[in-house]
């Protein structure tokens, strides 16, 4: 072994050295819109777990969420954009059918030529995918130092009057991946992945609004949970593990959070998978398995209950909640990652939780963030969806005036002219 924890010139430890997430200015509270359409708000909020839902306005496309968790990640952890020789958005809300988010993000973040940029796209699963794909980077050691950048940058909507209405967000979540893993450490040796087609979730071409086969994507997710975890534990049994049941090692197990009552579904088919049968309504096994989710899984849903699904960020947006409320108390332990891609692909991975990961994350708090944004009703909620309906509408005008949706942001999309998407960046328009 030589020298600096590196073996044969490649780094022993990787994983996420920063991580940062943004989201838009305007929320929703999950009981007015229940109301507005006539349903039980229990329904919403017990049912789904949900208690508000992100609202991005047209001038809070994915880029400018993007961007915006890359700038707060940079700052918060004085990070030189310099070291960062790769970056990766996962997106499922691209703006354009060949040009990448990823290149207009670069140029904001004002990151190196000297950098691979590009976006991944796999619905849920695309930010997951960025994120294999920049450990695999360091760990081949051709990154000579350097830092990855994934971002995940999403705005989920299915639209007015729609089954899938409550389960809308949006936000980004960026994560720097280095041989300096000091929130969290990939345990790289092992992974579970599944793919399968399925139709249960798609946005064709023409569409901005997703459209699902909602139960049945519920059942598409759980068995993709059940390969991906299955296919984890052979490699682990593989590698020697002497544990049965791979799930009992880990201390808090995060999952892809469309809604926060699916990852109480999830942990169940966890259990369920481990214990090799399903429980039955009001069994004590089912019972347990509800008072394990309050234990290692709800203490790191509070971001996506109150923002909603940012489908490629959603899982990271529970991680960077936990790294936040809980990591003091756990760190040095295993923690499980489990990313679903709706079409589909999945992965469940294994992490720990770094010392000291908890103090790094204090700079700005999840709350902080959170109570900078302003609540809209209904009437100003359906205003903020038929324009966005237009913005990315040639030459439009007036479509995305930061006054109109009272925007404190420093990016912001501006619209389309002339076939091209203008950004500025403090007032300043972007060439
Ligand atoms: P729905 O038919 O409106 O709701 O669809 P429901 O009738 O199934 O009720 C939801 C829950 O509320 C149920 O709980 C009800 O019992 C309960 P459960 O039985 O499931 O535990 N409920 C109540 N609880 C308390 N008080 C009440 C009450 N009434 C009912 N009064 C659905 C819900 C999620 C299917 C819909 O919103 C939808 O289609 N959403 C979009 C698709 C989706 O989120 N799928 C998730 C899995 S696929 C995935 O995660 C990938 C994705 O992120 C995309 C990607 O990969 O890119 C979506």
């Amino acid at each position: 072994m030589a020298e600096n924890g590196k073996s044969e010139g490649k780094p022993l430890r990787i994983g996420i050295e920063a991580i940062a997430f943004d989201i838009p200015e305007h929320y929703l509270e999950m009981a007015d819109l229940a109301t507005a359409r006539g349903v039980e708000p229990a329904k919403y909020t017990a049912g789904l777990g949900q208690k508000q839902m992100a609202v991005a306005t047209p001038c809070e496309d994915t880029v400018v969420l993007a961007a915006g968790a890359g700038q707060r990640l940079i700052k918060n952890f004085n990070i030189d954009p310099k070291s960062i020789s790769m970056l990766i958005v996962g997106t499922e809300t691209g703006v354009d059918h060949s040009k990448p988010v990823s290149s207009y993000v670069h140029q904001i973040l004002g990151l190196s030529s000297e950098c691979r940029v590009f976006e991944i796209k796999h619905a849920c699963y695309g930010a997951m995918a960025g994120l294999t794909t920049a450990v695999n980077y360091i760990l081949s050691g051709r990154a000579k130092g350097r830092k990855a950048l994934v971002i995940a940058s999403d705005i989920a909507r299915y639209g007015k009057n729609t089954v899938g209405e409550p389960t809308q967000g949006a936000g980004a979540v960026a994560m720097l991946i280095s041989d300096n893993p000091q929130l969290l450490e990939i345990d790289y040796n092992n992974e579970g992945f599944y793919a399968t087609q399925v139709m249960d979730f798609w946005r064709p071409l023409y569409s901005k609004e997703a459209f699902a086969d909602g139960h049945f994507s519920i059942q598409c997710y759980l068995d993709a949970l059940s390969g991906a975890y299955n296919l984890y534990k052979k490699g682990d049994e593989a590698n020697g593990a002497q544990s049965k049941a791979a799930n009992g090692k880990f201390e808090a197990c995060l999952y892809h959070v469309p809604f926060v009552k699916m990852a109480q579904k999830a942990h169940q088919r966890l259990l369920e998978t481990d214990g090799g049968q399903k429980f039955e309504k009001d069994s004590p096994e089912l019972k347990a398995a509800l008072q394990d989710f309050e234990k290692r899984v709800a203490p790191a849903l509070e971001l996506n209950a109150r923002v909603g699904n940012i489908y490629t960020g959603a899982l990271f947006l529970s991680l960077a909640y936990l790294l936040e409320s809980s990591a003091g108390k756990l760190a040095g332990k295993p923690i499980s990652l489990f990313s679903y891609g709706s079409g589909c692909g999945a992965e469940f991975m294994g992490a720990k939780i770094m010392e000291g990961a908890d103090r790094l994350m204090k700079v700005e708090s999840n709350e902080e963030i959170l109570s900078k944004r302003r609540q809209v009703n209904m009437a100003k909620y359906e205003e903020i969806l038929d324009a966005c309906s237009k913005m990315d509408l040639n030459d439009e005008e007036n479509l995305c005036q930061p006054e109109k949706w009272d925007l404190k942001r420093p990016v912001l999309y501006l619209g389309t002219q002339n076939h091209k998407r203008i950004y500025s960046v403090n007032g300043v328009v972007l060439n």
